[in-house]
């Protein structure tokens, strides 16, 4: 039997896209390889977000020249969305790669790779390279629909990496054209999806035992589904997926600071299944930056967002992200985004350096102007006071009982000393802090309440309270 194994980098859509690449292949009798280079059918679900996400995927694909000319019935694949953007340029660059497919073409991928691997079995290796040709998102909008369609309710429990937590898609795309993002033009146009396949998908999950859904898509906040009169918005599903039995927790990323309407944070603070986090990105504190990076908002209109989460929510946290050295970026334009995190009070901040991507509007429009060692320099001064703020926010956790979905074992999961079934695990909170505390393997996948004794920046430390 083939074996495969898939590389994930990049955002949760990816992650959520290789589960259901695993799904495809095992259903057409593939079964996962023990490692990479045990694999007959090696994919790389890749990310165009930052060029270095790009870099590595090249020189990964570069290592693997060697093993191609050993395994020469082996497929070797490009998926995702450098996939999307540079079909022509992979092949150009890395001849040895026989298949590039871009996000909205993942039903075709089984039958591509089977074609493939009886090709490759028959000595057909003269053939020219399969070459799936991409329907360009923008021109065939009805056809991606249906694609996805076809492609997402496909789920086997097996392929998540944690049976009891699932991710669900609830709209592809984006239509905010920031203008340094590459996402609207590789992940096309933003369609919501129906409520009544979104509840199909999360009965399932719940069937297979899934305790915590993850709603996702590039601003779930824009979610709306018109049915006749009825428009089905993200407050709503939220009611409606609280209703499912099995499911405990509910959480759902990533949102655009405009449209955080009332109703949403009201859903949030009732129901009781909802986490109570709201990751929000504010990418910059500066109007003037805001305003060609092509946000709609201003610094101000964040902050009052901000006061009415923190209003509305009792005990919530909110993470945002930021692009330091975006195009033009003064030194005043970056302190004004270091006061914006200050005033946020941040659980935690993505901080991200700028990287022009060719074909945005960013690049066709300003130069790339503020230097490596600069934006790195921004980078770590913005890091270190959301590490401060981040430990503080933590420290009032001290002496409080919180109650935690255990995942797994910790990065340090070695057993404790003196009792050698009790290993370092972790878990979050409702408000997505990771917990670390001794614990015996039974109680992954259970909740427990733990008593936070320590804290760091970016964990609360504690004991497990008996059952
Ligand atoms: N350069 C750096 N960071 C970027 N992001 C999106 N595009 C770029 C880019 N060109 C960041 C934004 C976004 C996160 C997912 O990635 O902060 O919220
Ligand atoms: Fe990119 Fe902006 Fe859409 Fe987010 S909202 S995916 S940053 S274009």
């Amino acid at each position: 039997m083939p074996s495969f194994h898939i590389e994930t980098v990049g955002c949760q859509m990816n992650v959520l896209d290789s589960e259901l690449i695993a799904s495809g292949l095992m259903r057409i009798g593939l079964t996962p390889a023990e490692g990479m280079r045990d694999a007959d059918v090696i994919l790389f679900n890749t990310c165009s977000i930052r060029q270095h996400a790009e870099d590595k995927i090249y020189s990964a694909l570069g290592r693997l020249k060697h093993w191609k000319e050993r395994t020469p019935h082996g497929v070797l694949g490009v998926l995702g969305c450098m996939a999307q953007k540079d079909q022509t340029l992979i092949f150009r660059r890395a001849p040895h790669v026989d298949l590039v497919l871009g996000p909205g073409q993942l039903e075709q991928l089984p039958g591509a790779v089977q074609t493939l691997l009886e090709r490759k079995s028959e000595r057909r290796e003269t053939e020219p390279t399969l070459l799936v040709s991409l329907a360009r998102l923008q021109q065939k909008h009805a056809d991606v629909v249906d694609s996805f369609r076809l492609y997402d309710p496909i789920r086997l429990a097996e392929t998540r990496q944690r049976r009891f937590q699932a991710l669900v898609r609830i709209m592809f795309g984006c239509d905010k054209f920031c203008s340094y993002c590459i996402v609207p033009s590789v992940r096309g146009p933003e369609q919501s999806r129906s409520p009544h396949e979104i509840l199909d998908e999360v009965r399932m999950l719940a069937d297979q035992g899934t305790l915590e859904i993850t709603l996702i898509g590039q601003t779930v906040n824009s979610y709306r589904f018109k049915e006749g009169e009825r428009t089905t918005r993200l407050a709503d599903l939220l009611a409606m997926i609280s209703d499912v039995d099995g499911i405990r927790r509910i959480r759902f990323v990533t949102n655009y600071p405009r449209g955080m309407d009332d109703d949403l944070l009201q859903a949030v603070r009732d129901l009781p299944k909802v986490g109570k986090h709201i990751h929000v990105p504010a990418q910059s504190g500066s109007d003037a930056v805001l305003k060609r990076m092509k946000r709609q908002y201003t610094a101000a209109e964040y902050r009052e967002l901000v006061d009415r989460i923190y209003g509305t929510i009792p005990d919530s946290s909110i993470t945002s992200d930021f692009i330091v050295g975006f195009c033009g970026e003064t030194d005043a334009e970056f302190n004004e985004t270091v006061d914006l995190v200050r005033y946020g009070r941040f659980k935690n901040s993505f901080i991200f350096k700028y990287s022009e991507r060719r074909g945005t509007k960013s690049a066709e429009l300003y130069p790339d102007d503020v230097p490596e060692s600069v934006k790195k320099q921004r980078n770590n001064e913005l890091l270190a006071v959301q590490d401060a703020i981040s430990l503080d926010l933590n420290r009032r956790f001290l002496g409080r009982r919180v109650e935690i979905l255990v995942e797994g074992p910790s990065g340090m999961g070695t057993p404790s000393e003196g009792n050698e079934n009790q290993k370092q695990l972790t878990g979050r909170t409702p408000c997505d802090r990771v917990v670390v505390f001794d614990g015996d393997d039974s109680l992954i996948g259970r909740f427990a309440e733990i008593d936070i004794t320590d804290v760091a920046p970016f964990t609360l430390i504690g004991h497990a309270q008996p059952d």
